[in-house]
């Protein structure tokens, strides 16, 4: 049987839109890893821990969309879900994520549309990430797409406490008892000093191996 016109036309940009998504976690991923590589010929060192990257699933972008209030349609998908298409780049030390944050500001190609500095301005939960939508041109075989991906840079610690109270918050569907958020925002702390400390430390280490030389 054919395939009603109408829905064909929906599957197919639906798959366009996809597509676009795909490429551009491609495009963002790869210019993170000559900046990482870069980095690690000029200073013999990698900002970068590890990469991870994600595309929504359709369940949870419609999910938003329904939260937010938006009819499920692939506009509405495009115009108003910024995180289709995600990138998280977790870092050694604190400094690691402003000096990748800038790096990529830099990259003439993307666009940075906002930056959110839970770092700066940690969540209530005690979520301390630097969040930047950018976007980045696609150059299809008629026509380029700037298209949307959500950047998130955090430290190694705070990617290990970010993930286990994420998988609380789901247990609980988003109403942990207060004991539970006060022990997590308590872990929070913890891991920022572990931060501190640690970026103290590198230092210390860096300026012993300066002075044998
Ligand atoms: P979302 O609807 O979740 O995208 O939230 P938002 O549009 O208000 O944006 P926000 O910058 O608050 O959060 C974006 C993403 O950051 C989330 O999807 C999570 O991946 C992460 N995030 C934000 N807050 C927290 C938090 O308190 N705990 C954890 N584990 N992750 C968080
Ligand atoms: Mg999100």
């Amino acid at each position: 049987m054919d395939m009603p016109e109408k829905l064909n036309e929906g599957i197919d940009s639906w798959n366009t839109v996809m597509l676009l998504y795909h490429s551009a976690l491609k495009e963002v991923g790869t210019k993170l890893e000559i900046l990482n590589d870069e980095f690690q010929h000029v200073h013999q060192y990698n900002p970068i821990e590890y990469i991870k990257s994600r595309i929504k699933t359709p369940e949870s972008i419609v999910k938003k969309l329904r939260r937010n209030g938006y009819e499920s349609t692939i506009d509405n998908m495009v115009n108003y879900v910024n995180d289709i298409a995600g990138i998280r780049i977790v870092c050694s030390f604190t400094s690691d994520i402003y000096r990748m944050a800038d790096m990529i500001g830099k990259q003439n190609d993307l666009t940075v549309v906002w930056v959110k500095d839970y770092f700066k301005n940690p969540k209530d939960s005690g979520y301390k990430s630097y969040h930047m939508l950018v976007t980045v041109p696609i150059f299809l075989s008629d026509r380029v797409v700037d298209t949307k991906v959500e950047i998130q840079i955090r430290t190694i610690a705070m990617d290990f406490w970010a993930s286990l109270e994420h998988k609380i918050y789901y247990k609980f569907e988003g109403n942990a008892p207060d004991y539970i958020s006060e022990d997590l925002k308590e872990c929070a702390d913890i891991v920022s000093m572990l931060d501190a400390k640690m970026l103290s430390l590198n230092k210390a280490i860096l300026e012993a191996k300066k002075a044998e030389q």
